[in-house]
């Protein structure tokens, strides 16, 4: 009808079968204007911020010409899936800019820190120029897409829609709600200062060992790479350091196995696995992550993604460590709360959180190397520290949805029974069914299929039931 159009950047590695997917489809039948689904996922994003691959500069064009753009993902640790912060890292790294556009976000989640998440969202897309118009946030699951309050992810996907609809009509785009930030703190090329790391080392007194992940490559990040030589030096423990970057650990592809499989292992074959091993077998662990579009460098975010099925169980009780985050200016303190929540997950506990920017060069390098000194002393003398921070202490942590949200059907018997998880209260007793009819493959897939026409069944009487009032968009999917 016009030439406005809707570009829904869907950035789920679960791709077709995606509960984000599924909702933005939901919402796109409301709309009045054209639109189209990319799946940034299939694009296959390289890393490297300053490269302008086709692929890239095929969604950049695909944005360019749209008028609103509606980020289209999974909640992943905190923040978007990894694939679909590749695009961000390039879009901040090239300088791009879409003032006049308005964004909007369909988020499908497990309803961890929805709020952070799609805050991080509107802030990162406003740095991007766009007005930020609202966005819906559902439950998730794997194979029903939207789930749980299915009227209120509807009812909310068609005011989302009408609210585009009325903002394209008029050519309104709504206020910012955060002041412009510097682009090179949102850059992941942009990186800390170095200082001076020249106090007599400390003697290697102890005999545990710390383990230093960083995401960059510290060659070419002269803050991290002063925070390492400092955890080196000052420590009385064994130090090692894994440079991400460096290292195959690709994207999390969101299959799930690793929640249904003893151990958290994941079935992806590079080297996360070894180096999540190591993980379990030192002492103490350090996150020192670069700010990146709002978050923290993209390596050590894959990795963090990838660490998912540990990040509930906590595997890692225990250990101490701490988390820095560097080159970021005012959004390091989110950066750095983003890594101490994640390393409190997996059962470490975090001593302290570091940023680099607020303090003069001296007195950051003297509050680093104090941490390194506590956090010796935490190993040594198994310092108690209340479990503030973590989440685990209510219910909503994945494996709990897992275990009372019918998922199960995929579960690892063994371990769920190990884990007395089929005694979570379940609606409609699944559970106490799970028990007798779990080991079947083929009872599973029917169990799932019959849920899923059930689910079907119950969004069309749903929709039917409001198009008798209302109607549908008069827009239709371009995608091509
Ligand atoms: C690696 C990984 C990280 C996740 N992180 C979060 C999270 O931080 N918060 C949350 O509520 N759900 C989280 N989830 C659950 C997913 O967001 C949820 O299942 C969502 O519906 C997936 O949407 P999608 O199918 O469109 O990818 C995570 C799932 C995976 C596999």
């Amino acid at each position: 009808m016009t030439t406005k159009k809707t570009l829904f950047l869907c950035g789920s590695p679960r791709r077709k079968r995606s509960a984000s997917l599924c909702t933005a489809k939901y919402l796109a039948r409301f709309l009045d204007y054209d639109y189209e689904f990319v799946d940034v996922t299939k694009a296959k994003l390289s890393t490297d911020p300053g490269e302008a691959e086709p692929a890239f500069l095929k969604i950049v064009e695909r944005m360019q010409m749209a008028d609103a753009v509606v980020w289209t993902f999974g909640a992943w640790v905190l923040f978007v899936p990894v694939q679909m912060q590749y695009l961000l890292d390039k879009l901040f790294a090239q300088g791009y800019d879409f003032r006049r556009k308005i964004a909007a976000a369909v988020m499908t989640s497990a309803r961890a820190h929805d709020d952070f998440i799609l805050d991080r969202v509107r802030f990162v897309s406003e740095q991007l120029g766009f007005g930020y118009a609202g966005d819906v946030s559902a439950v998730g699951n794997p194979f029903f897409g939207y789930v749980d309050d299915e009227e209120v992810t509807e009812d909310s996907c068609r005011v989302l829609a009408g609210q585009l609809n009325r903002a394209l009509a008029d050519g309104y785009v709504p206020s910012k709600h955060y002041p412009v930030v510097e682009r090179r703190y949102l850059s992941p090329t942009y990186r800390g200062p170095g200082f001076a790391v020249d106090d007599p080392p400390a003697p290697k007194t102890s005999d545990k060992t710390i383990l230093v992940l960083t995401g960059n490559r510290l060659s070419e990040d002269s803050a991290n790479a002063a925070v390492t030589e400092s955890i080196h030096r000052y420590s009385r423990n064994r130090v090692e350091v894994i440079e991400l970057q460096d290292r195959r650990v690709g994207p999390c592809v969101g299959c799930y196995l690793c929640d249904f499989h003893g151990d958290g292992v994941c079935v992806l074959k590079d080297e996360y696995e070894a180096i999540k091993q190591r993980l379990h077998q030192v002492d103490g662990v350090i996150y020192v992550g670069t700010c990146a579009s709002g978050m923290v460098d993209c390596h050590l975010k894959a990795f963090l993604d990838r660490c998912w099925g540990i990040a509930h169980r906590p595997s890692l009780g225990g250990k101490y460590g701490f988390v820095v985050a560097t080159g970021g200016g005012p959004l390091e303190a989110e950066a750095a709360w983003y890594l101490r929540g994640v390393l409190n997950k997996t059962g470490t506990r975090c001593i302290a959180a570091l940023t680099q920017s607020a303090a003069d060069a001296p007195v950051f390098a003297a509050t680093v190397r104090r941490t390194i000194e506590d956090l010796d002393r935490a190993l040594d003398e198994k310092w108690q520290i209340a479990d503030r921070f973590g989440t685990r202490g209510v219910t909503w942590t994945f494996r709990d949805l897992v275990a009372t949200s019918g998922m199960v059907l995929r579960a690892d018997y063994r371990f769920h029974k190990e884990h007395r998880m089929f005694d979570a209260r379940s609606p409609g007793g699944v559970n106490a069914l799970m028990r007798l009819l779990f080991k079947s493959k083929r009872l599973e897939q029917r169990l799932i299929a019959t849920r899923q026409a059930q689910i079907a069944k119950a969004r069309g009487e749903r929709l039917a039931a409001y198009l008798r009032h209302g109607r549908l968009g008069k827009g239709e999917e371009i995608s091509g």
